[in-house]
């Protein structure tokens, strides 16, 4: 079925309150892409009542999407025997919008406007606060694992895997002027490291989309550090993204998107293409090796542009694997965490290694893909903009 839930909602235009009520269990959800963003469409409810900035700011309220004109919350509860930082934590939950999405109870709104207001006399963060950036397919969330498992309470270390409201602002890149932007970034960011523990490092693994709108939370929040970890080979990232595709879906994504996006807009169906969309347009794919090397270029392309605003010098993955104990060094130290946890993360490893072992899965690619992608990163790289 290709059509989203219809999103009814009989909510009054409260121009001050949070607009809240159940999210429908009855109602099947149904998401057509399950790797697209989180969407105010996701859910079907019902108002029920209006409420106060105090009962969002409770544990376990999550924003669950932004669009240019409100802020979508969601409530989840803990699983079973787990406080909120190991339901959380991206030991368990890769994707933190998946399961926001499986496991929301109840459901808020607001217009961005009063977001902004309530939340501009937020405190600032309690402790440190990261920003891991990768491109996709590339490990990320591997290694967003392998540096969990240094701290098993998360009290001194929480890592979230790809938040909703940073891929929400990332698509908002395509709307929204500097100012709002900024603004934008601050408040979300505020709000979601409220409940953050003195001494408690917290690292958002971004979507890959989000290298773009570095600079904006940087001018915003300067003390909101960010990293950028790859894989030694750009063509090694391209060919997992076209494989892992393929896997995920019973037809790869990317070649029904193109297949049909000729034809119609495609963007209530998934929003990849909007994700880089700048590179995309640049190199207006034909295929699923070039929409795949889109996504990547995105990444890989605005962090080079931004390359200012992260930290230095960070390791490589496939060096984070095979000498842990060497390389992990510099991402500990930025996290503020002991070298004492390194015997930790080599445990880990050592239970994860079929996992690891994925992520160096690719498809082989034919000489002239492999030309055909090299001469598209050259016609990117000759652009004045994009350097
Ligand atoms: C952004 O925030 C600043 C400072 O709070 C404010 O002066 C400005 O009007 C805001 N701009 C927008 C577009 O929201």
């Amino acid at each position: 079925m290709l059509f989203r839930w219809l999103f009814y909602l009989f909510f009054l235009q409260g121009k001050s309150g949070f607009e809240i009520g159940q999210t429908d269990k009855e109602a099947s959800r149904h998401r057509f892409d399950s790797t697209d963003v989180t969407r105010e469409s996701d859910f079907l409810s019902f108002h029920e009542k209006t409420t106060l900035f105090e009962e969002i700011c409770e544990e376990g309220w999550f924003i669950y999407s932004i669009t240019d004109r409100y802020v979508y919350f969601v409530k989840i509860s803990p699983v079973e025997e787990d406080n909120f930082e190991t339901t959380i934590s991206i030991e368990k939950c890769s994707k933190l919008s998946n399961f926001l999405y499986q496991n929301a109870e109840k459901l808020a709104r607001c217009q961005v406007e009063t977001f902004l207001r309530i939340t501009k006399n937020l405190p600032p963060s309690r402790s440190k606060v990261l920003i891991f950036h990768s491109a996709p397919s590339s490990g990320g969330t591997t290694v967003g694992k392998l540096l969990q498992s240094c701290d098993n309470s998360k009290l001194s270390l929480l890592i979230v895997g790809e938040p909703p409201f940073l891929t929400s602002l990332s698509l908002l890149y395509n709307k929204l002027s500097i100012e709002e932007l900024r603004n934008l970034s601050k408040s979300t960011i505020r709000f979601s490291t409220m409940h953050q523990k003195s001494q408690q490092t917290i690292v958002f693994k971004s979507r890959s989309s989000c290298t773009k709108i570095v600079p904006f939370i940087h001018s915003a929040l300067p003390s909101v550090q960010h990293f950028f970890i790859s894989r030694k080979s750009s063509t090694d990232i391209i060919s997992r993204l076209v494989l892992t595709n393929s896997i995920e879906f019973q037809y790869p994504i990317f070649s029904f998107l193109l297949r049909f996006g000729q034809y119609f807009d495609i963007n209530w169906i998934s929003s990849w293409k909007e994700m880089e969309l700048e590179i995309y347009t640049r190199i207006g794919p034909k295929n699923d090796l070039e929409f795949s090397m889109a996504q990547v270029y995105g990444a890989l392309l605005n962090y080079r542009r931004n390359r200012q605003y992260f930290v230095q010098d960070m390791p490589f993955v496939e060096d984070l694997i095979s000498d842990t104990a060497i390389h992990i060094r510099p991402l500990l130290d930025l996290c503020e965490i002991s070298d004492l946890a390194i015997p930790e993360c080599i445990e880990w490893k050592r239970n994860a290694e079929e996992q690891i072992q994925q992520t160096w899965d690719t498809v082989e690619l034919s000489e002239e893909d492999v030309a055909r992608v090299g001469h598209l990163a050259e016609l990117l790289q000759q652009d004045v903009f994009l350097n």
